[in-house]
């Protein structure tokens, strides 16, 4: 699953004539380098759910998906802004009691998270996160944040800390086994008025079957704010993304 809605506050006014994820990041539409990456890691079957008055746009830029090298796609649309794990729940009929790795579409990486794939496909069940370090606390604050115990195992993960327990933040890649699509309905609406994806990763955590892998090289998240959605076109430009 790809999620390219949500509303953009972040980067408003840009996200008053766009979606946030229609944006470009140096030669290509933010969306792209998600796709991309999903389809580098084995991905086939894809299901976008977007939101919002732009969703036409995705269907311009994608078609079936052919192009992208996609054999199945599926388009959802989320009425409101109401969170990561609403957008999630839209996908409980594409998915079919399969797992499922779900991708948020403002996020860019360095290199291939072919690996990850492989070791979840191996993981019997649960969860599994990926996680980048990062030493800035302002940007911690943003994100979500695992606290790890003496063993390295993520023991919770706190959305948006004031006080940051660690630094590493919890990026927005996920993998899932079938049950996630029993836990959302069961979800409460956050401060925000969202369906937090923190809390489903929460739900994994306490169940003791959420794994994590540790990202090498550059991750970003082009939403969090301009300065970051400038960090990652400045990093792409130069470097490229999505390295094998
Ligand atoms: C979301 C998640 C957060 C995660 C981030 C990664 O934040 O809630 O835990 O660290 O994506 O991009 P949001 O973009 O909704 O603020």
């Amino acid at each position: 699953m790809i999620l390219a809605g949500g509303s953009g506050t972040r980067l408003h006014p840009l996200t008053r004539i766009t979606n946030k994820h229609l944006l470009p990041i140096y030669d290509r539409p933010m969306v792209s380098y998600g796709i991309e990456a999903l389809v580098q890691a084995g991905v086939t079957e894809l299901m976008l759910v977007t939101g919002g008055t732009h969703a036409g746009e995705f269907l311009r830029l994608l078609g079936n998906g052919r192009e992208f090298g996609i054999e199945r796609l599926e388009y959802g649309y989320q009425e409101r802004a109401g969170g990561i794990a609403e957008a999630l729940g839209l996908a409980e009929h594409f998915v079919g009691g399969d797992r499922v790795l779900v991708m948020l579409a403002d996020n860019v990486l360095e290199n291939s998270f072919a690996a990850s794939v492989e070791r979840f496909c191996a993981q019997k069940r649960g969860a599994r996160v990926l996680l980048a370090r990062e030493s800035d606390p302002e940007h911690l604050r943003n994100l979500g944040v695992p606290e790890l115990d003496g063993e390295q195992r993520i023991v919770r993960i706190i959305e948006k800390p004031k006080d940051p327990p660690s630094d590493l933040v919890v990026t927005g890649l996920y993998f899932y086994d079938s049950d996630v699509f029993e836990i959302i309905p069961k979800l409460v609406p956050s401060g925000r008025g969202e369906l937090e994806i923190t809390d489903v990763n929460n739900w994994y955590v306490e169940q003791g079957t959420m794994e994590y892998d540790l990202i090498e090289g550059f991750w970003g998240d082009a939403g969090e704010s301009i300065d970051s959605y400038y960090a990652v076109n400045d990093f792409v430009r130069l470097n490229g993304a999505n390295k094998k």
